[in-house]
Parts: C-alpha cells; sequence; structure tokens
C-alpha cells in the first residue's frame, strides 16, 4: 500500500510512452467523420501503434478487453468497445481512449472528437469538460493534494449543472498500468493523499449531462449513463514535478 516514486530518468520514459499515445489521437484525427465504424478506427490505431511507434497496445487483452481502442459515443461514459456496427453519424460525440507502452512503460491519453456538425449543447458538454480536467491538472503540485485535483473539477462541473462519475476513477501509471493511487475527479479541498514529485497519475474526469448514475451493458465493459444522456470525457498522464505538473501526453493542438 504505497506509490511509487518515479526518477527523472523514469520520467523521461513515460514522457516518450506519453508522446507516443498522444501521437495516435493526433493522428486518428483524420479518419473520424460520418460512416466511419469504430471498429476501422481501431484497426487503423492497432497498426499505427505495432508498426510506426513499435509500442504494445495495453488495451489488448487487459483483463481479457478484446481491441486497442476504448471509443465511447454519446451516453456512453466509458469503456465502448469497437465494433463495425452503428457507422459514426453527424452530429455524434465521440471518446478515443489509448494506451501504449514504450520500454514497459505506460502512457496513458484520450480526447472528444466531433462527428460533422454537432449541437451546441454536445459541444459546451464537450468544451467545459476538458476545462474541468485542466482546472484539476492545475492543482498538480508538490505539497497539494488529490482532494484538491477533485475538488476542482466538481466545482466548475456542477457550476455548469453538470453531473462527476463516481464510479469511475483516474489512477497512478507507470510500469504498471493501473496502480495506486485512485484520483477522484470530485472531492474535498486538501483532503486525500499529498503529492510529492515523482508520482505519476492521470486525470480523467467523466462529466455527464444529466446524473452522475451509470449502468454496464451485458457485454461487461460498455459503461452507460443511466438516463441516457450524454456525458464526455479527456484523459491525460501527468506527472509531478519540483515546480508543479508536467503534461506527460499533450498534443500539438493544445500548445
Ligand atoms: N484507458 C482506460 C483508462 O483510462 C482503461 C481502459 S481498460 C480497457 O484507464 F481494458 F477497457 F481497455
Ligand atoms: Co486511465
Ligand atoms: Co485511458
Amino acid at each position: 500500500m504505497s506509490i511509487s516514486i518515479k526518477s527523472k530518468k523514469d520520467i523521461e520514459k513515460m514522457k516518450i510512452a506519453g508522446r507516443k499515445a498522444a501521437s495516435v489521437l493526433e493522428m486518428l484525427d483524420d479518419h473520424v467523420k460520418p460512416g466511419v465504424t469504430t471498429e476501422e478506427l481501431d484497426q487503423i490505431a492497432f497498426k499505427f501503434i505495432t508498426e510506426e511507434l513499435k509500442c504494445i497496445p495495453a488495451n489488448v487483452g487487459y483483463n481479457g478487453y478484446p481491441k486497442t481502442l476504448c471509443t465511447s459515443v454519446n451516453n456512453v461514459i466509458c469503456h465502448g468497445i469497437p465494433s463495425e456496427e452503428k457507422p459514426l453519424k453527424d452530429g455524434d460525440i465521440l471518446n478515443i481512449d489509448v494506451t501504449v507502452i514504450y520500454e514497459g512503460w505506460h502512457g496513458d491519453t484520450s480526447k472528444m472528437y466531433l462527428v460533422g456538425n454537432v449541437p451546441a449543447h454536445a459541444k459546451r458538454l464537450v468544451d467545459i469538460t476538458q476545462q474541468c480536467m485542466y482546472a484539476g491538472i492545475e492543482e498538480v503540485k508538490p505539497g497539494g493534494t488529490l482532494g484538491d485535483v477533485g475538488h476542482a473539477i466538481q466545482v466548475l462541473a456542477e457550476k455548469n449543472y453538470y453531473s462527476v462519475v463516481r464510479d469511475y476513477c483516474g489512477h497512478g501509471i507507470g510500469t504498471i498500468y493501473h496502480e495506486e493511487p485512485q484520483v477522484m475527479h470530485y472531492g474535498k479541498k486538501g483532503s486525500g493523499l499529498e503529492l510529492k514529485e515523482g508520482m505519476c497519475f492521470t486525470v480523467e474526469p467523466m462529466i455527464n449531462l444529466g446524473s452522475y448514475h451509470t449502468r454496464l451493458l451485458d457485454d461487461g465493459w460498455t459503461v452507460v449513463t443511466k438516463d441516457g444522456k450524454l456525458s464526455a470525457q479527456w484523459e491525460h498522464t501527468i506527472a509531478v514535478t519540483s515546480e508543479g505538473f508536467e503534461i506527460l501526453t499533450l498534443r500539438e493542438e493544445e500548445l
């Protein structure tokens, strides 16, 4: 029951893994459009990760998960399984979540894609959810706490009359995909684990338009909103530095 501290050298490796994971999401930008299936996106990503990046797609076989990507459309909160059915359609919002392993180190990241013309209320959920993620990340520094992170996310989400999913959270990450600590996306300022330089974890808020309650589909993976309303998620892998934080999975478009 302890949280691993990564050395500067370890974090250099995590940065390479993170950058590679980010490049998968960048590469997929041009492929997400009405008519494409999530299975097609999955196959493109698998080929890119194994052949171009020379990395291992961490999701494949993880606890029996069958695919490279998680593709979560509209009311799907997370862990949507790529499929040949139901091609993407105009107005969908889609989260693609990918993790790669480079020399044993994991990089885990996700972003929202807008498919064709997305209605304003959906686009707003997507934008505010990204702001929630950044608000949480901004709290990361030695001496800060995980409660600070969760609190910042919750305040911004609820100010916008959205809800924060409770049943799934961020996680420590390194040579192990999911390790301690658990990173809640809600909480009290000053509570929880005190952050120290060298800790690495994800911040990956799932924010719902309606209530935060979840339902697991019979496939054992797909998590949907109980009320059928929209959900959005963004994810970065973060390192705690002496100064504050470093985002290891930053994309070009975020600079
Ligand atoms: N990448 C997800 C996360 O953010 C986990 C996916 S596990 C899988 O932690 F098995 F569903 F791929
Ligand atoms: Co994660
Ligand atoms: Co992820």
